[in-house]
């Protein structure tokens, strides 16, 4: 069965395949809105930190794994460390469910929003209505049909593989996306709030420190880069066996952040650029991606009408890329663990997740109990709570069981094999350090902490 595993075309296949799942809703929508929900620079920093402290680490480990059992997930802790270890892989296939869930209900703002800034670029720009997109969220029918049409375009891309449509889509698709972040960024960056932006960003206040933001930035930087829940390892099944995994996995951090960072300043700047803005953000953060930034295009930018349709078509397909990674997880697993067709396999997982959709997608006005309850202190309705529940716990008990299994159980001959190193190096040493009780630790007792601290109302 290893033998005939697809490999991917070459190792930008790979970056771009891999940094497609990792950029995404997390980068454009989440990213500048946790950061502004949490004040600014003392997330960031922590983020940072986690990003280089766990992110690349990790992502390696996880690279790793999938590429030395050449497997999904399951599978790939079963053959490497024996029946116990899947527990982690089960958790990710959990994890995934829950979050391509909510997932697919936010990509298909975007649908909506391409097609607003369609009609803009065609019969001209005018501001909408305040409210209009707290009245869209409220739209029952309208979120169920968005939410289904993504869905289903998820599944027709699993259905059909990932290697061939996968690469050869996100290697057109990434570079332009790429392309229009620079120039967003440019554009913001001659804005008149620019200066405030960058100020909120990088500059840390420790006043506003709370154990609760570690675990935000934590859970951030798990979900951004797509960790904790086997996508790696499944994308690092089809890695050939000549490419770095250092390389591939910094390429793919690097980029993530880079966009996610790029995000948030254009959204901050246009914030403090526009009057009025600041008032309107206040009540949907939420909605920043959607409600802040499409006017933009056509009140400061040269080229907004083609720029504006043209982002918002890339959004759609960046959250596409992502949510294929989440439907491979799922669908892999249910292939190898159940022996399914692919088909039954995509047709089975598709319906679970949109079971849960349905919830998540009613649950931003549309139905008033499960918009409001609140188990997590601010966070609320079912969304809120399956996002905070997947991202800031699942995905990190998910990494903390991979790290363990890559540093203790994994022979150190392994690691240095997979990595192409003939005799360890202190980078090397450090990783493998890291692994084995940096990372745990750190993940351990900010979970614990958090837990203890009841900080749940
Ligand atoms: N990394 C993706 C994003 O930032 C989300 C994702 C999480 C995808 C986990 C796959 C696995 O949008």
């Amino acid at each position: 069965m290893a033998s005939e595993r697809v490999h991917w075309g070459s190792r930008l296949g790979f970056i771009m395949a891999a940094a497609g799942s990792a950029v995404g809703l997390g980068n454009l929508w989440k990213f500048p809105y946790v950061t502004w929900s949490n004040g600014g620079g003392t997330f960031v920093l922590v983020y940072l930190v986690a990003v280089l402290l766990l992110g690349i680490p990790i992502m390696m480990a996880e690279i790793l794994v999938g590429r030395r059992a050449q497997r999904s997930p399951v599978p790939a802790f079963d053959s490497l460390g024996g029946k116990n270890w899947t527990a982690v892989g089960w958790l990710g296939v959990l994890a995934a469910g829950v979050i391509l869930s909510y997932y697919s209900v936010i990509a298909g703002w975007s649908l909506r929003s391409f097609v607003q800034c369609m009609g803009w670029s065609i019969h001209g720009y005018h501001a909408p209505s305040a409210g209009s997109f707290t009245a869209f969220l409220a739209d029952v029918p309208t979120q169920l049909g968005l939410t289904v049409m993504f869905s289903l375009a998820t599944a027709f891309v699993v259905y059909r593989g990932v290697s061939g449509g996968i690469e050869r889509t996100t290697q057109i698709l990434m570079p332009i996306l790429f392309l229009i972040m620079i120039y967003l960024g440019i554009t913001a960056a001659t804005m008149k709030g620019s200066g405030h932006a960058a100020r909120m960003i990088f500059t840390p206040h420790l006043s506003t420190f709370h154990p609760r933001i570690i675990l935000e930035a934590v859970g951030q930087s798990f979900f951004t880069l797509s960790l904790g829940l086997g996508a790696m390892i499944t994308y690092g099944s089809y890695l050939d066996k000549n490419s770095s995994v250092l390389k591939s996995a910094a390429s793919v951090v690097v980029l993530d952040t880079l966009v996610a960072l790029v995000a948030c300043f254009s959204m901050f700047s246009i914030i403090f650029s526009v009057p009025g803005m600041q008032d309107k953000v206040q009540g949907s953060t939420v909605g920043m991606l959607f409600v802040t930034l499409p006017g933009i295009f056509y009140t400061e930018m040269h080229g907004g009408v083609i720029l504006a349709p043209l982002f918002y078509v890339l959004v759609a397909f960046a959250a596409l890329t992502s949510t294929i990674s989440l439907g491979e997880v799922l669908v892999s697993s249910f292939i190898d663990a159940k022996k399914w067709s692919r088909r039954r396999a995509t047709a089975v997982a598709t319906g679970m997740v949109f079971t849960a959709s349905i919830l998540a997608a009613v649950s931003n006005g549309g139905i008033e109990a499960l918009s409001t309850f609140s188990v997590f202190h601010d966070k609320q309705g079912v969304m809120a709570t399956l996002d905070y529940l997947a991202a800031n716990w699942m995905l990190p008990l998910g990494g903390l069981g991979t790290t363990l299994f890559v540093g203790w159980k994994l022979k150190p001959e392994i690691l240095q094999e997979e990595l192409g190193l003939k005799r360890p190096t202190w980078l090397f040493h450090a990783w493998v350090w890291v692994l084995r009780v940096v990372a745990p630790a750190a993940i351990a007792a900010i979970l614990v902490a958090v837990a203890l601290g009841k900080d749940f109302s």
